[in-house]
């Protein structure tokens, strides 16, 4: 197949966020580039105007398209001729800047990668929908765990029934980094996630827990119908939550839990899924990605390794591998396919087709919306002692 057909050529890619000492742009831009369908060639790498021109050199931009600011890199791209403007931004900054950014990148007619929580607020998300709707751009949000081949391979497997009808959803996101005030000592990444006026509403719940939720989700498609919350903040003088459950009700009877944590000594990013369902039951956890285990009672446990071409691998798990089976794959190449899912759907839209932004492979901008209200919920009924609340959304993903 020819590079991004029918397009022919590789994507051009804008970097917003990413500037030195920063975690995810680095990320972003070296999943965007993996399959080599794409080239960085724009940024806004910092708020500061300096210190985004500054950083660059390290992702081998060209000084005539190192902008300032986001304004500016949308104003210059745009005035630029059609075959050398970008094609896509990706954002990686602050959750509170999402909003502005995004809508901005959307009304410029540029495609847009957006990272987690989608925006600051739910009222900022159903705007940017609403935004997204009425353009023709590709939205992504990047929810990389969707990407992992065996949790495609878990959905195709849920969606086709092997499972039976779906019971319980377990999920978890464990972290010990915040377990003391790292954000009094001025840790970048702390520092603004702890801070409600550059979070959002949550910590913990808004950081990861909506990871989790998500991936929930995307491997069952069950939809949602209440939620109640228990969120705590353990470590004194910290703003925002650091540690909370979630018990969800589904909409086909089923119930899910939803636990997070950033103050449990040594664990690192352990999120982790186990789904039962009438026939069988699933458990994947991220930090062994190449493994999910399959149990049915009275046979041996089966544990399914990522293996492009074993038999037993449908097509949604092992079109996600780009290794033989044995040869580690993981954050990287996830975050890779997210991306490679939402290149297919910026190839079709550039031979006029029309982009559904409701129903992808890749997080779009309902998965976003959802994270939103699903935060605000959870915070609405940990604050009314964890009072049941409704989780319908108009814009659940099918
Ligand atoms: N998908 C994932 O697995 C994942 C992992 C980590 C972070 N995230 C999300 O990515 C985002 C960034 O997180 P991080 O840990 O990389 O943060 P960070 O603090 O390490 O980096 C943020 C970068 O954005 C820059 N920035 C801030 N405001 C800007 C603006 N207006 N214009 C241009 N650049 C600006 C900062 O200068 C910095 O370089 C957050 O929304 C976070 O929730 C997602």
């Amino acid at each position: 197949m020819a590079l991004n057909e029918p397009l022919n050529r590789k994507l051009r890619m804008a970097l917003i966020g990413g500037g030195a000492g920063s975690f995810i742009g680095r990320v972003h831009s070296i999943a965007a580039c993996l399959d080599n369908r794409a080239e960085l060639v724009a940024g806004a790498l910092s708020s500061n105007p300096e210190r985004s021109k500054a950083s660059a050199p390290d992702y081998g931009i060209d000084e005539s398209r190192a902008y300032g600011s986001y304004e500016a890199l949308l104003d210059g791209e745009s005035k630029l001729p059609e075959d050398q403007r970008i094609d896509f931004v990706s954002i990686a900054t602050p959750n509170h800047t999402h909003f502005e950014i995004a809508r901005a990148a959307v009304e410029a007619g540029f495609n847009v990668m957006c990272d987690k929580p989608m925006t600051f607020d739910l009222g900022q998300a159903e705007s940017l929908m609403e935004t997204v709707e009425n353009s023709d751009v590709v939205f992504a949000v990047t929810h990389n765990y969707t990407g992992y081949p065996l949790v495609r391979q878990a959905r195709e497997m849920i969606a086709s029934g092997e499972l039976g009808e779906i019971n319980a959803i377990r999920t978890q996101y464990i972290q010990g980094w915040l377990r003391t005030q790292l954000e009094a000592e001025d840790q970048k990444q702390a520092a603004w996630r702890t801070d409600p006026t550059k979070s959002g509403a949550a910590g913990a719940f808004g950081d990861i827990a909506t990871h989790a939720y998500n991936l929930g989700r995307y491997m069952t498609s069950e939809l949602p119908e209440s939620v109640s919350c228990h969120l705590k903040t353990f470590v004194e003088g910290r703003k925002l939550d650091d540690y909370g459950t979630a018990v969800i009700r589904y909409q086909n009877g089923a119930l899910g839990t939803v636990t997070a944590s950033q103050i449990s000594h040594g664990r690192e990013n352990d999120l982790e899924i186990e789904i039962d369902g009438t026939k069988g039951s699933l458990r994947w956890r991220q930090e062994n990605p190449n493994e999910m285990i399959y149990r049915q009672n009275g046979k041996a446990h089966q544990i399914y390794t990522r293996d492009p071409n074993a038999a037993y691998m449908n097509d949604s798990g092992a079109n996600a591998c780009r290794l033989p089976s044995g040869h580690p794959e993981a954050f990287f190449e996830a975050f890779s396919n997210v991306y490679a899912s939402a290149f297919d759907a910026m190839a079709a839209r550039s031979a006029g087709q029309k982009i559904d932004n409701s129903n992808t492979v890749y997080p779009n901008i309902c998965d976003g919306v959802e994270g939103m209200y699903f935060i605000q919920q959870c915070v609405a009924s940990s604050r009314a002692d964890a009072a049941w609340l409704p989780l319908k959304h108009a814009v659940a993903r099918c």
